[in-house]
């Protein structure tokens, strides 16, 4: 398998990234993939990854910190090339990202019932710590209407 060739999203890459996140299953009604990357591409304090073999984009990692902790989004690989290096070599980038900005510890939130994804992080030596993941909509235009899967 060639080196993963990752770099920042350009331009002429959402359409890609956005398809890449549907075929993952990553893309939530209540989450458009367009307005998601055209926010993180304009923080500063953020960056979305995409990693290429053969000039095609196989995986993504979108990363960011508040100023005190580092966090992951729609870290993917392509369906076809799971399980070959490539989410540990898209995750080491991010974790490099953060680490040269500063930042030293990374959170990341992962559905109990995902156990593969959780074993994957557990994989790359990410520790389950003993926290409650409470969240708010302090923007209810936002808000989804009904109950969140
Ligand atoms: C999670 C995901 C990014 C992993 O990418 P990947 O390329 O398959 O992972 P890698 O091949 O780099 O695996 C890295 C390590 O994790 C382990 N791992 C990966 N998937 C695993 C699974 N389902 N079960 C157990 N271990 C797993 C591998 O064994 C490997 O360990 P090793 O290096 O010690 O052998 C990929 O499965 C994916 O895109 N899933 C769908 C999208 C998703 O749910 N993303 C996370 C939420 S944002």
């Amino acid at each position: 398998m060639p080196a993963l060739d990752i770099r920042e999203i350009g331009d002429d890459d959402v359409e890609d990234v956005a398809a890449l996140w549907k075929t993952c299953g990553l893309t939530r009604p209540w989450n458009d993939p367009h307005a998601d990357i055209a926010f993180a591409r304009k923080c500063e304090n953020a960056t979305l990854l995409v990693g290429r073999l053969s000039g095609s984009i196989v995986a993504s990692a979108m990363a960011g910190h508040d100023g005190h902790r580092g966090t992951v989004y729609y870290v993917t690989v392509d369906p076809d090339l799971q399980g070959k290096g490539l989410g540990r070599a898209i995750m080491a980038a991010a974790e490099d990202w953060l680490r040269k900005r500063g930042v030293w510890k990374l959170n990341l939130m992962v559905r109990e019932s995902n156990t593969p994804v959780i074993d994957f992080y557990e994989a790359l030596e990410y520790e389950r710590e003993d926290r409650v993941n409470l969240a708010k909509w302090i923007d209810l235009s936002k808000k989804p209407s009904g109950k969140m899967p």
